[in-house]
């Protein structure tokens, strides 16, 4: 006999089911292509390179062409449905390896070999407007005109004598658990006490933070306060990007700025994106270190040791007790909810105000989407912010 609560226990599932949901026939597929979004490291595509990607549930081509411009085209040939990437980069067009059809950057089919006409410009196979910025390629891949490249900007790395580094991670879940994890500065004070405490764990403490949380004009700002000199600031960037502080190298290095992205591949999958940055004025010992650890550490992917991670929560990279090791624990946990949680079962608390702050914000935004009214018209925060770099200090605006 199907109850009442089952009744509204699958009502819930359905409303929750939304929120994970990235293809472009999907609400929240509609929402997150009206932003610009990370789709891949610029150094991942040399010139006349050209690789495969899965983005919000569409098979794309992204290649650079002989310029040095990135192209990102559909993923499949329009004439029987191979994949683009394997065949050849001839100039700024890219060419079928099956039977040579050749698709110019704006996806229109330029030529067809083994045909007496030859072109056949109106066939179309989707294209986006690309830009690179700080080592991250970004797709625009919504409706019409794209918009303006503001939220995805980060002011203060722009700065001179900036220090950047990035990180890419593929992890087997989906994004929106991932997002929520950004909201939840409680996690914080358990997860990265787990294995071992690094340095990001021993700055923050266990102690349990007092919560707030603040719409501003670019998303949500978080501060969860843990004593009077211990105040830990984080602004999230609708809809998928978080910008928390961590500790340096060493107690003699700055903090480090943290951007991270998270964009679903499909429902299943995620990449998450990240922008490290050391700001100007460090010594020239805390430079070589900050350079010297990212290129050999900055790479880690915890998805890649899920097994003796989930085993044995054995961290395998001892050494490096900063993002692998940070990397690791919430890989545990945020993976660890199932590669997609259930939320309709969730026992919520009052600890999670971040998360329900977090979904009352996107169900407006879809509610509004769906009705045909406008949505928030998102604005990057003002000027380069700064993050406090040490717990106890205040967010200079
Ligand atoms: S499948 Fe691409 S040219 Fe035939
Ligand atoms: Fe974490």
């Amino acid at each position: 006999m199907i109850t009442i609560q089952d009744q509204r226990r699958e009502e819930r599932a359905a409303q929750f089911k939304q929120l994970t949901e990235s293809s472009r026939c999907k609400p929240m597929g509609r929402l997150l292509r009206k932003f610009w979004q990370p789709v891949a490291l610029g150094e991942s595509v040399e010139v006349g390179g050209a690789i495969a990607l899965l983005i919000m549930g569409e098979e794309l081509t992204l290649y650079r062409g002989d310029s040095g411009a990135l192209h990102l085209v559909g993923g499949r040939c329009a004439h029987r449905r191979t994949l683009l990437h394997t065949g050849w980069v001839v100039g700024e067009e890219i060419r079928c390896i099956y039977h040579g059809w050749q698709f110019d950057g704006k996806g229109a089919c330029v030529k067809r070999p083994a045909e007496a006409n030859n072109g056949m410009p109106r066939t179309q196979i989707p294209a986006y407007p690309v830009k690179e910025y700080m080592g991250l390629v970004f797709a625009y891949m919504g409706e019409g005109e794209a918009p303006e490249f503001d939220l995805p900007r980060k002011l203060l790395l722009e700065r001179d004598g900036t220090l950047v580094a990035n990180g890419r991670e593929r992890w087997d879940n989906n994004w929106f658990q991932q997002v929520e994890n950004s909201l939840d500065a409680v996690h914080v004070s358990f997860v990265h006490m787990a294995l071992t405490v690094g340095p990001f764990g021993k700055a923050v403490t266990d102690a349990i933070p007092d919560l707030s949380y603040e719409e501003t004009t670019a998303g949500i700002r978080q501060i969860a306060q843990r004593s009077a000199t211990n105040v830990r600031v984080s602004d999230w960037t609708f809809p998928n990007n978080n910008h928390v502080t961590v500790p340096g190298l060493t107690p003699d290095d700055p903090w480090i700025d943290v951007f991270v992205w998270m964009i679903p591949n499909d429902e299943k999958n995620t990449t998450r994106f990240m922008i490290y940055g050391q700001q100007p004025g460090a010594s020239e010992a805390s430079r070589t270190r900050f350079k010297e650890y990212f290129a050999k550490y900055g790479k880690y992917d915890p998805a890649e040791h899920h097994d003796e991670l989930f085993a044995s929560r054995v961290w395998n990279n001892p050494e490096d007790a900063f993002v692998g090791l940070t990397a690791a624990q919430d890989y545990l946990s945020i993976r660890g909810q199932a590669q997609i949680t259930s939320r309709e079962d969730e026992i919520l608390g009052r600890s999670d105000l971040g998360i329900v702050t977090l979904r009352k914000l996107f169900w407006r935004e879809l509610e509004l989407q769906e009705a045909g009214q406008a949505t928030k018209s998102w604005q990057s925060l003002d000027g380069a912010l700064h993050l406090p770099e040490q717990p106890g200090q205040e967010a200079l605006a």
